[in-house]
């Protein structure tokens, strides 16, 4: 698979190839997307095998401005509006009652849709040369670790994807932000890094976090219990426990994931180090993970970072790529 750089040229390749209802691999701001037209169901269906993905997980659809949403929902209401000039293009997706025109497939068979404008150059001048919206969905197989580089894609999907854009890494480095605004109350489906307060003090009202799995109605992804996972067993575990653990697993291949903590090398023992610092850390989680997951230890044991709001997006991603949390 070939992997283009985002120049002017090979963008308006990748728009030719969306109209020819291709699939192309792009970067935003969060992870990397699988993008196909969202106006072509046929060309949406291939989104799903490409990744293996069930077919009513509903997809985002990505456009170049606020002004288009109207293309795509209906009963906008004025919380959209106030977030919108607050906020885009940013990483916070929407979700909003969908125009009837607008095909199921895109939406896993739901009456909403999932909106957002994101903030990267290359995503942005994609959106603008195709005119029209992009469903695109991170651009992994199902229930893995979202790409946030180029070749992370190539390594994920392979041939199946007709075009990878290259536009280095993301900068930030973990989904965006899901608010659902097609109820009665504004609640927040997925953690990224627009924050609830964020969110709350722009819209002057409570946002509600769901408790449960079981208050979900719609099928979301990213509120499944095993998500974003590496195939290695991987633990999180509090630093007072990260000494027990090693000692536990001492004649294991292990990989560590520091957040903070000095951990010795040993033979058996990879360690990565990443910062007490959320904005550093959300941006080399995947990549770290991934790099940890290639060399088939026996156990990736991640370090529970701070648990404070700045990291609710990070502990979110953490508790869905690792099989149980000791604390
Ligand atoms: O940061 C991101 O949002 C990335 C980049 C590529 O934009 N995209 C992404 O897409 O994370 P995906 O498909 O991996 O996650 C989208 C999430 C899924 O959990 C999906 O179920 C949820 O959005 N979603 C989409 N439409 C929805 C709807 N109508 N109602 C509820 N959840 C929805
Ligand atoms: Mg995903």
């Amino acid at each position: 698979m070939t992997i283009f750089n985002a120049t002017t040229e090979n963008i308006e390749r990748a728009t030719q190839c969306l109209k020819n209802g291709g699939l192309v691999a792009f970067p935003t701001e969060t992870v990397y997307g699988l993008g196909a037209d969202a106006s072509n169901p046929d060309a949406v269906k291939h989104i799903f095998t490409a990744k293996n993905r069930p077919e009513n997980h509903p997809l985002i659809v990505h456009l170049a401005s606020f002004e288009q949403f109207d293309l795509w929902a209906q009963d906008i209401p004025e919380s959209a509006f106030k977030l919108a000039e607050y906020f885009f293009p940013s990483p916070l997706a929407l979700i909003l009652k969908k125009r009837p025109e607008v095909s199921e497939v895109v939406t896993g068979g739901q009456k909403t849709i999932a909106l957002r404008v994101p903030n990267h150059p290359v995503a942005l001048e994609l959106l603008r040369t195709f005119g029209g919206g992009i469903a695109a969905p991170s651009a992994n197989r199902f229930c893995r670790i979202s790409p946030t580089q180029a070749q992370h894609v190539a390594d994920e999907l392979g041939e199946s994807v007709d075009m990878i854009l290259d536009g280095g890494a993301c900068q930030i480095g973990v989904e965006s932000t899901i608010l659902d605004l097609s109820g009665d109350n504004p609640t927040l489906l997925r953690f990224g890094q627009i924050t609830r307060s964020e969110l709350e003090s722009v819209l002057k009202t409570e946002v509600f976090v769901p408790d449960s799995l079981s208050k979900i109605t719609v099928k979301t992804a990213g509120m499944m219990a095993i998500h974003y996972a590496p195939t290695t067993p991987a633990v999180c575990c509090g630093n007072d426990l990260l000494p027990v653990f090693l000692l536990a697993w001492e004649d294991k291949k292990i990989g560590v994931l520091t957040c903070g903590s000095n951990i010795p090398f040993t033979p058996n023992r990879t360690v990565i180090s990443l910062p007490v610092d959320s904005v550093i850390y959300a941006q080399n989680l995947y990549a770290k993970l991934r790099e940890l997951d290639a060399l088939k230890l026996d156990l990736i044991l991640v370090e529970q970072p701070p648990k404070n709001e700045m990291w609710d997006a990070i502990n979110d991603r953490l508790s869905k790529a690792t099989s149980s949390v000791y604390d």
